[in-house]
């Protein structure tokens, strides 16, 4: 496709020292942790996008319906023509952004995801729609390469699907922070958040009875198997999700269901597990309006507008910076 560029910031000697490091530290500490970014690999996003379309999980739906009310409104409000999104995974809600944008004289997408296969297949997608932009895949982690991401044009910025919610709180704020750093006057941000609600609404959404969710925490393993030579029963695993209603998020854990050893081959690390142990995967923390409000302000960033379904279930806030 000519209008498509592949740059990577994840070689695989940083790759393999990043999961190295995080692998050691969170098995090795009490409770146990592991990042939600591992989750990832081709297996995991497709994963993902099943749960998109499991009828529990009510963020990506929530979030289109919102797409379709307001995406002229936020192309007007942005006058962005550069698309930078990060996690943009199948790219497949930011067709409407494109759309709108399109109208008006958009001339590059960059999407920014961990997983390159899924990005490679979702820039080729979105290169043969729209033949006269240029797109741009990187492949980086923007916890890491926010500096690295091109500076060019007047970009928007848009964080989709509640991806907020994985960072913990103060990752958060030094992600922000970051963020409007790379940003110059005229830039946005386009952030999807999901809002507070019922509790048993939030616990069925990560704990759907189909049990493609728990598939997914699992996914993790296979990961750490594969790449890392360990030997983590997977099935021995239970998927836990649960409510933390004084944070306000979802945590997701995997449960031993049995007293059990792994052993992690390269890293010479021997992991022992009593029967009911868990293990923090990801939160997912859920938002209210005015308070994540602040925190963009907190990091530089003036709100200009909140959109959200009838419902009040998501949210996406556009910030100038
Ligand atoms: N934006 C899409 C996908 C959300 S899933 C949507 O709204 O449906 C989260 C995406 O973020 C995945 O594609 C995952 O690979 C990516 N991701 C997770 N952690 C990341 C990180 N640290 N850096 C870059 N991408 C990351
Ligand atoms: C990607 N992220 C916003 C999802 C979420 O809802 O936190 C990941 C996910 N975890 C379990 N289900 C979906």
């Amino acid at each position: 496709m000519p209008n498509v560029r592949l740059t990577d910031h994840l070689d695989p000697a940083y790759l393999r020292q990043a999961l190295e490091n995080d692998v050691r530290s969170g098995l090795t500490s009490r409770p146990k942790w592991l990042p939600p970014k591992w989750f990832y690999d081709a297996a995991g996003s497709d994963l993902f996008t099943r749960i998109t379309r499991l009828p529990e999980y009510y963020p990506t739906r929530r979030e289109l319906s919102i797409l379709r009310a307001h995406a002229t409104d936020v192309a007007v409000r942005s006058g962005a023509d550069t698309l930078v999104e990060l996690g943009s995974g199948t790219s497949e809600k930011t067709v409407l952004l494109l759309d709108a944008l399109a109208d008006r004289g958009l001339r590059a997408y960059l999407p920014v995801d961990v997983d390159a296969v899924t990005l490679g297949e979702a820039a080729e997608r979105v290169a043969a729609r729209y033949p006269g932009i240029e797109v741009h895949a990187v492949c980086a982690d923007f916890e890491r390469h926010l500096g690295l991401l091109p500076r060019t044009g007047r970009r928007m910025v848009a964080f989709l699907g509640g991806t907020i919610g994985n960072l913990e709180p103060a990752p958060r704020e030094v992600f922000l922070k970051g963020l409007r750093d790379t940003l110059d006057p005229g830039d946005s941000l386009l952030l999807g958040a999901d809002l507070v609600k019922d509790t048993g609404r939030l616990v069925a959404a990560y704990d759907d009875p189909a049990g493609v969710t728990a598939e997914f925490n699992r996914n993790v393993l296979r990961v750490i198997n594969r790449e890392l030579r360990a030997d983590f029963d997977p099935d021995a695993f239970e998927h836990v999700a649960r409510y933390d209603e004084g944070d306000d998020w979802i945590e997701m854990r995997l449960r031993a269901t049995r007293a059990m050893r792994a052993h992690v081959a390269d890293l010479g690390l021997d992991v022992a597990f009593a029967a009911g142990e868990e293990m923090r995967t990801e939160i997912s923390a859920k938002f209210r309006p005015e308070p994540l409000a602040a925190e963009l302000e907190a990091a530089g960033f003036t709100p200009a507008e909140l959109y959200t379904d009838p419902a009040g279930d998501f949210a996406l806030l556009l910030a100038m910076a």
